[in-house]
């Protein structure tokens, strides 16, 4: 397990950037965080770093999203699970992980038996923090068109499986 702390959105999306350099098909990451936690801002960071077509922005509304490469590499898959209720529903979006990069919004419980590698991404918003104080979602807050407050967020990564966990054996990569 690591830990980092993320304090602005711009370093949420570097962040992501940082981890799409590690992602190959086949790579799933599992995103956990309350609403307005930042995990599409960092899935934002994540695709543009990939080069995907498109803009990354929240899917509620799709459930899931492909995103094409410019270079023709495997395209980012980006999930919102909140509104699955189980697995089965997830494998009913007949997703093509071994030839996609795999992004899960609201991931946890989602997972059980799809696969034993994944890397599971959870970020937390500060508890008493003064956005978060009123409990409202960044995306609401967006919508009211009141400015983005930077406030930072904890970032726990969790690496599932062979892969992950070899990858990250010297924590997370500096820079
Ligand atoms: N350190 C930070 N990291 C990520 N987002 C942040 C940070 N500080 C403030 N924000 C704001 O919080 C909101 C996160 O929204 P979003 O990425 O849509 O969250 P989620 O997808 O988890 O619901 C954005 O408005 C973003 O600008
Ligand atoms: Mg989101």
């Amino acid at each position: 397990m690591i830990s980092l702390s993320i304090p602005t959105p711009e370093a949420m999306e570097r962040f992501g950037a940082q981890l799409a350099t590690m992602l190959e098909a086949g790579d799933l990451i599992a995103l956990n965080g309350e609403l307005g936690a930042g995990k599409t801002t960092m899935t934002r960071g994540l695709g543009a770093a990939l080069g995907v077509r498109g803009a990354v922005t929240s899917p509620t509304f799709v459930l899931a999203r492909t995103h094409p490469r410019l270079d023709g590499g495997a395209p980012l898959v980006h999930v919102d699970a909140y509104r699955l209720s189980s697995p089965a529903e997830l494998d009913d979006l007949d997703i093509d992980y071994p030839a996609s990069i795999v992004v899960v919004e609201w991931a946890a419980g989602m997972l059980d038996g799809l696969t034993d590698s994944w890397l599971d991404v959870t970020i937390e918003r500060p508890v008493g923090g003064t956005v978060g104080g009123a409990r409202i979602g960044g995306a609401e807050i967006d919508d009211a068109g009141i400015d983005d407050v930077a406030e930072p967020r904890a970032v726990t990564i969790t690496p599932h499986g062979s892969r992950w966990t070899g990858l990250l054996a010297s924590g997370w990569p500096a820079g």
